[in-house]
């Protein structure tokens, strides 16, 4: 296990157990967890599948313990599995924490290909407490548009006073946010990052400035990254130093990693590619030219 970073934001290159392990009881307010799925994807050559379902939910019973005890007492905690594992996180965790949301990740549908069974275009998310009668909600931070007051500008006469429906409201359950594509700004090399947008909610609505935030499996460090630009203090878990290595990016933590440049990956639309005598070379598309 090796921990780089500062007092605010520190990145983990190691295992999730044994971070969990290292760091100290009722010490996060809030946790957001996003494990591997055990549905077989390639994070960098590593295929994450398990022998069998019950190994995987067993190492999943193990982490999810290890994050109730590190909550504060009015802590807060996210987690994501597969729609086929959530049934047994849930009954899991209900003992040991309020659930007081179940919540729906929904998702346009253009890389949904199934054509013999309902494609799936959903993740979904559990959203728990430790003490329902004391945890952080910012409400106000996190409205959306109300429909029925803000476009159809509605009045309720059943009220003594005929009143205007509100044009804003706190979200429901079900939370549309597009998935990251190549072509967005954010997007990194990570098959399952997750968008700004769904950190930005969950941290504003469950989080406050200067409160300390855990990610166990953080990947491209999305919770970190949005941790730090809400001013909360972050500390990300990750196994693959790859990733490991767009975390220090992002967080603008290290310019290097074991003397090699961390820059960002360009795309293929970013740079013009040039091939002459079997030599590959490459420019952006302002015309810098990138060694390869
Ligand atoms: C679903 S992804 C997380 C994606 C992340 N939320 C993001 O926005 O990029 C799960 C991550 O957990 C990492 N991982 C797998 N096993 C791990 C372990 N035992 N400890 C720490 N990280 C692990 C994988 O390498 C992968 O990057």
């Amino acid at each position: 296990m090796h921990i780089t970073g500062t007092d605010k934001h520190k990145v983990i290159h190691g295992d999730a157990l044994e971070a969990l392990r290292s760091l100290p009881d009722n010490s996060v307010e809030l946790i957001f967890a996003d494990p591997p799925y055990n549905i077989g994807k390639n994070f960098n050559g590593h295929v994450e599948r398990w022998e069998s379902d019950e190994a995987y939910l067993n190492w999943c019973y193990e982490w999810l313990l290890l994050c109730v005890n590190k909550l504060k007492t009015n802590g807060s905690f996210y987690v994501m599995t597969a729609t086929q594992f959530m049934p047994y996180f849930d009954i899991f965790l209900r003992g040991k924490l309020e659930i007081l949301s179940r919540l729906v990740w929904s998702y346009d549908s253009s890389g949904v290909q199934a054509k013999n069974y309902f494609g799936s275009m959903y993740e979904p998310i559990l959203f728990c407490v430790k003490d329902k009668k004391n945890y952080t909600f910012n409400s106000s931070d996190i409205l959306v548009e109300a429909k029925t007051g803000a476009k159809r500008k509605l009045i309720d006469y059943r009220k003594a006073t005929p009143t205007v429906y509100n044009s804003e409201k706190v979200p429901g359950n079900v939370w549309d946010f597009p998935r990251v594509r190549y072509r967005m700004s954010e997007y990194e090399n990570h098959p399952t990052q997750k968008p700004v947008a769904l950190l930005e909610r969950i941290i504003k609505a469950s989080s406050n400035q200067g409160d300390l935030i855990l990610d166990p499996f953080s990947g491209t460090f999305t919770t970190s990254f949005v941790a730090k630009e809400l001013n909360r203090s972050s500390i990300g878990v990750e196994l693959q130093e790859d990733y490991v290595k767009i975390g220090l990016r992002r967080l603008q933590l290290a310019k290097e990693y074991k003397g090699e440049k961390l820059e960002k990956e360009l795309r293929s639309f970013e740079v013009k590619n040039t091939i002459s005598n079997g030599q590959q070379t490459l420019f952006t598309l302002d015309g810098t030219y990138i060694h390869k």
